[in-house]
């Protein structure tokens, strides 16, 4: 476990991980290097998002794209969000509709785009961050929409540490050697995730965990949230 002291530092760590590892991030996704993905978690965000029906989907901290582009193949209005300029270009550059934007900047009402399914695929990684793009996701979603989280199954990724809330050292383990400045990341017990979605007026109305069909293991949970007085 790293320093619970530090979470503004921690919290800058990981913005500037993202900025180093932009580009190996793309090609690690656009390459299809992770196999997690492929045999599974992807296919589970992108089942949970169409199982709300969208009209519309917002992905924020959404990378270099992907999921925005996989629902304009399926014939959905999408468009993306990121705090990292260059994810968002290379989003762009692939086609599509995306701009910057933090989870910050999402929770303070700057941003203005809205959707029926807001989705959040493996970008909730710190503490305060995470607070702060719930707290704030309401003002992305049109009446009656969906907030869908795809994060890491937190039984599986507690390892041998303590479960309880708290940071974790980072690693890029298992990813090219071409990643660097590994962040620390924010462990929440499934119990520590459900209070906080309450917390911040979202009710949950479904959570699955798909199953890693190599391991039989979870892969990931997904969360599917609405507003709570809506
Ligand atoms: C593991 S990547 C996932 C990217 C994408 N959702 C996907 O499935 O490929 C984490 C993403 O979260 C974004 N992110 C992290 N902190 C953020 C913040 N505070 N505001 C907006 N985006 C953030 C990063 O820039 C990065 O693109």
């Amino acid at each position: 476990m790293v320093s619970d002291t530090g979470t503004a530092q921690h919290e800058q760590h990981i913005l500037e991980c993202w900025h180093q590892n932009a580009e190996p991030w793309t090609d690690a996704i656009r390459n299809a290097e992770i196999a997690s993905r492929v045999l599974a978690t992807n296919q589970a965000v992108e089942a949970a998002v169409l199982a709300t029906r969208p009209g519309s989907v917002l992905d924020v901290g959404c990378g270099e794209g992907w999921l925005v582009r996989r629902m304009l193949a399926l014939g959905i209005p999408a468009r993306g969000l990121d705090v990292i300029p260059a994810l968002v270009d290379s989003a762009n550059a692939q086609g599509g509709e995306f701009a910057v934007a933090s989870y910050e900047d999402i929770a303070a009402g700057r941003v203005a785009w809205q959707a029926d399914t807001v989705s959040c695929n493996f970008a909730l990684i710190g503490e305060e961050s995470t607070a702060q793009l719930l707290r704030g996701v309401h003002r992305l979603l049109h009446p009656g929409g969906h907030f869908v989280v795809q994060t890491l199954h937190p039984v599986e990724a507690c390892g041998q540490m303590p479960y309880q809330d708290g940071w974790r050292q980072g690693s890029w383990d298992g990813f090219s050697q071409r990643f660097v400045n590994a962040a620390p990341w924010y462990f929440r017990t499934l119990e520590s995730w459900r209070a906080l979605f309450a917390a911040c007026g979202l009710r949950l109305v479904s959570e699955h965990w798909p199953v890693h069909p190599r391991t039989g293991r979870p892969a990931s949970v997904v969360f599917v949230a609405v507003v709570a007085d809506a």
